[in-house]
C-alpha cells in the first residue's frame, strides 16, 4: 500500500489534477466525504485527509509514505527525517512581514505575532534583533490592528488580506510553493514506485509550465 497525505482546501485541488497524470484518482470526492481515507482508482494506494500542518508529521512517523506541504510549513516543522524530491509549484505565495501602513518601527522589543514561531525565531535571530513572538492559529492580521503585536508573519499572494486590514508586505522570508515529501524508510522500502511517482509527477509539471 503507497499512502498520501494530503490537506483540504488549495493543495488537494492542485494536486489531484497531478496525481490523475500518474494514474491516480480518488474513487469519492474527498471535498464532499467525511471519510478521512480515501481509495483511489489504484488499490494499493489511498488518500489520507490531514490539516496542512500535521501533513509532515504523519510522512516523518511513516503513517503516510508520501504527501504534499507547503514550503512555509515544512520551515517550521524543521524535521530531518523528510526527503523533499520535487517543487510541485502549486499554492504559491510568499512568507512576509508585514505592519501597519506608514507605522514607525517601534523603539523597544518588536511584537511579531504568527502561526510561524520557530521561522520568526530563526529569521529574526539572523537580523541578531530581540524579539517577543506571540503564538496565533490565524486571523494573524488582526494582531497590529488592536495593539497585541507591531507586526505579523504570514503567507502572502495577492496581498489582498492585508490591503483589507490596513497592513502592509514588508520584509520577504521566503518564496514559497508546496513540496512532494516522502519519509525516509518507504524511500528505501518502496523505491521504484515512489521513483515513478515523482518522475510521473515531474512530467505532468513540466508539462504543464510548457503549455
Ligand atoms: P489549516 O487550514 O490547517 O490551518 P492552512 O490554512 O495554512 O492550514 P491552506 O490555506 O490550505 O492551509 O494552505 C495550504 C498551503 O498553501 C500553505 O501552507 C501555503 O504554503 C499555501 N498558501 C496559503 N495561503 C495561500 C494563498 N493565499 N495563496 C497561495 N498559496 C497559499
Ligand atoms: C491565506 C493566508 C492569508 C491569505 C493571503 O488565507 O492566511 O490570510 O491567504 O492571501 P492574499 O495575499 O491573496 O490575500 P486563506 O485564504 O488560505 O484562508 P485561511 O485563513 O483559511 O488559511
Amino acid at each position: 500500500m503507497l499512502t498520501i497525505a494530503l490537506s483540504k482546501g488549495r493543495i488537494l485541488d492542485d494536486t489531484l489534477p497531478l496525481l490523475a497524470a500518474a494514474g491516480i484518482e480518488p474513487t469519492e470526492n474527498p471535498d464532499k466525504s467525511r471519510k478521512l481515507i480515501i481509495p483511489t482508482t489504484q488499490d494499493d494506494v489511498r488518500l489520507l485527509i490531514v490539516r496542512a500542518t500535521d501533513v509532515p508529521t504523519y510522512v516523518e512517523h511513516g503513517a503516510a509514505d508520501v504527501g504534499v506541504a507547503g514550503k512555509d510549513v515544512l520551515m517550521e516543522y524543521g524535521g530531518q527525517g523528510i526527503y523533499e524530491p520535487l517543487d510541485l509549484q502549486i499554492a504559491k505565495c510568499k512568507l512576509m512581514t508585514a505592519g501597519k501602513v506608514g507605522a514607525p518601527e517601534p523603539k523597544g522589543r518588536l511584537r511579531v505575532a504568527t502561526k510561524f514561531v520557530n521561522v520568526a525565531k530563526r529569521y529574526y535571530a539572523e537580523q541578531g534583533r530581540q524579539v517577543d513572538i506571540i503564538k496565533l492559529y490565524g486571523s494573524m492580521e488582526l494582531a497590529p490592528l488592536v495593539g497585541l503585536a507591531d507586526k505579523i508573519i504570514d503567507v502572502v499572494d495577492t496581498g489582498n488580506t492585508l490591503r483589507a486590514n490596513g497592513l502592509e508586505p514588508q520584509e520577504l522570508i521566503a518564496t514559497i510553493s508546496s513540496r512532494l515529501i516522502v519519509n525516509k524508510a518507504s524511500m528505501k522500502m518502496q523505491h521504484a514506485r515512489i521513483q515513478f511517482l515523482i518522475d510521473t509527477l515531474r512530467g505532468a509539471i513540466e508539462a504543464r509550465h510548457q503549455g
